[in-house]
């Protein structure tokens, strides 16, 4: 903002000043001398027009108007004394436009955070059942998702609908409260043009798409010798992410056999999706809802938006085990934990099968890649067993990691295989895995 101060010389600051004065002046001035009965003689004065014996007298304001201008007058110059607007002059109160918003913050802080306070041990599906918190909920989303996702939740092309019972990243309250929290790109690459990918075999490919829809509208529009064909090229690189049953994983690629269609559901809206590809992101909202450690906000319009989806076919809740008791690694499951900037697959025993639920963590590489950076793959194994032999399985465990993410369309240039040091990593079901970082 320019001040008058911001001036090498004083003029503008005695412009303004002597302007305002002078027209404070000029406007008693104006009311006094208005203010008296005009007479010739001892006759009132007209206005000089005159209607059928009706005259005007030139009369001044009446009493109640000649007053409430002088206390207009008035209350000009008392507010010119408290606040600013009299050229420079700050006004004796220091009031700024900045200081007045922390100060509306302050008291919305002031006002909320006990409300806030009372959500802070609850669960997320006990919050989305206050009707309080639903309030805030909607007033949150009001302010930070209307823009993408619709007054309805319901989404639009490239924005998902919230009130499904459909994820593309998972709808339980933790990976929602995830979502907003950090936000999630989607990348589907485009394979237009490339190899094995003339305009027809995307046309085949398509086909094959609408066949695997489990409602038999979509079913009904595949054509069955393109379908035959589309699914040879599906099964070398779709199902990849979409898995061989069409379903999709959630983190991973969304299903391809509902009736949710994210990018359009016409035979020319999956070409599209298939030539083009997509890159979505929902941005994080961290930075807004997060004040610290008080999640307050955040907790609030997660449960909002988990009580806005479809929860009638929710698996029956399973108790969560206590944080300090649960293992991260089970000893017999392949499981995948991703960890900050690491991501690290873990295998079973002996094994060098990647996991069913690899899902997220692949989905975190391909955001990564996507954004140039290289992937760097180690492997490891527990000690119990031969050495040489043990070797060897923490080499083929990367390779198979490296294969997956080959399949996925990662190019082989941007991964890069790095044996560690030791590949021993002691006597943990922890220990038998590959490690992938981004650089
Ligand atoms: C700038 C647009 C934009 C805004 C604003 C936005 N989102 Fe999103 N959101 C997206 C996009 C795009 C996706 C889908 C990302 C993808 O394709 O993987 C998404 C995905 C999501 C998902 C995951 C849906 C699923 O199927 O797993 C949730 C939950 C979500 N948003 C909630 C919110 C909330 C809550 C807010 C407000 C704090 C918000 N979004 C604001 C664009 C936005
Ligand atoms: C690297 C993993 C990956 C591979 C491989 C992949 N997709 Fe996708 N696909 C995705 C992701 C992720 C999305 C969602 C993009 C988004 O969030 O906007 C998607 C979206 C789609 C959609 C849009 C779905 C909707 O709801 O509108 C179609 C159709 C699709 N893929 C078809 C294919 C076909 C056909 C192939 C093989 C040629 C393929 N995909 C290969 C990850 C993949």
């Amino acid at each position: 903002m320019n001040t008058s101060s911001d001036f090498t010389s004083n003029f503008w600051t005695i412009y303004t000043a002597v302007i305002v004065i002078a027209s404070f002046i000029g406007l008693v001035w104006l009311l006094v001398s208005q203010n008296k009965t005009k007479r010739t003689g001892d006759k009132v004065e007209t206005m000089g027009h005159e209607w059928d014996g009706i005259e005007e007298f030139n009369n001044p304001l009446p009493r109640w108007w000649f007053y409430l201008f002088i206390i207009t007058v008035a209350f000009g110059i008392v507010y010119l004394i408290l606040y600013p607007g009299f050229s420079s002059f700050k006004g004796i109160k220091g009031w700024t436009s900045a200081n007045r918003y922390e100060n509306e913050m302050a008291e919305a802080k002031a006002q909320y955070q006990p409300i806030y306070n009372k959500f802070a041990n609850k669960s997320i599906e006990e919050i989305s059942k206050d009707p309080e918190a639903k309030v805030i909920g909607q007033n949150l989303f009001n302010t930070y998702c209307i823009q993408c996702h619709g007054s309805d939740a319901k989404g639009a092309i490239g924005f998902p609908n919230l009130t499904d019972n459909d994820w593309l990243w998972g709808g339980s309250p933790e990976e929602i409260e995830e979502t907003i929290r950090n936000g999630r790109i989607g990348v589907m690459q485009p394979y237009g043009g490339l190899d094995p990918f003339p305009q027809d075999e995307v046309t085949n490919v398509a086909h094959y798409v609408l066949s695997l829809n489990e409602n038999e509208s979509f079913r009904s529009k595949a054509n069955a010798d393109r379908v035959a064909k589309g699914k040879i090229i599906y099964d070398q690189i779709c199902f990849t992410c979409h898995q061989d049953d069409g379903k999709g994983l959630p983190g991973l690629a969304p299903n391809l056999t509902d009736n949710v269609w994210l990018w359009g559901s016409s035979e020319k809206d999956i070409m599209n999706t298939i030539m083009q590809g997509h890159t979505n992101e929902m941005p994080k909202w961290e930075n807004f809802l997060v004040d610290g450690d008080d999640t307050a906000k955040l907790r609030i319009l997660t449960a909002y938006v988990w009580g806005l989806s479809d929860h009638s076919k929710d698996p029956a809740p399973v108790a969560t085990p206590a944080e300090d008791t649960a293992t991260p690694v089970a000893d017999t499951d392949s499981v995948v934990v991703g960890d900050d900037g690491v991501v690290k697959f873990y295998f079973a025993s002996g094994s060098q099968d990647l996991s069913a639920d690899a899902g997220e963590s692949l989905a975190a590489i391909l955001a990564g890649v996507a954004e140039g950076k290289k992937v760097v793959i180690s492997g490891f194994h527990d000690a119990s067993g031969d050495v040489a032999q043990n070797a060897e399985l923490a080499k083929q465990r990367a390779m198979s990691v490296q294969k997956t993410l080959l399949e996925l369309g990662i190019p082989e240039d941007a991964i890069e295989l790095k044996k560690p040091e030791s590949t021993d990593a002691g006597n943990e079901a922890e220990a038998r895995r590959v490690e992938v970082s981004l650089q």
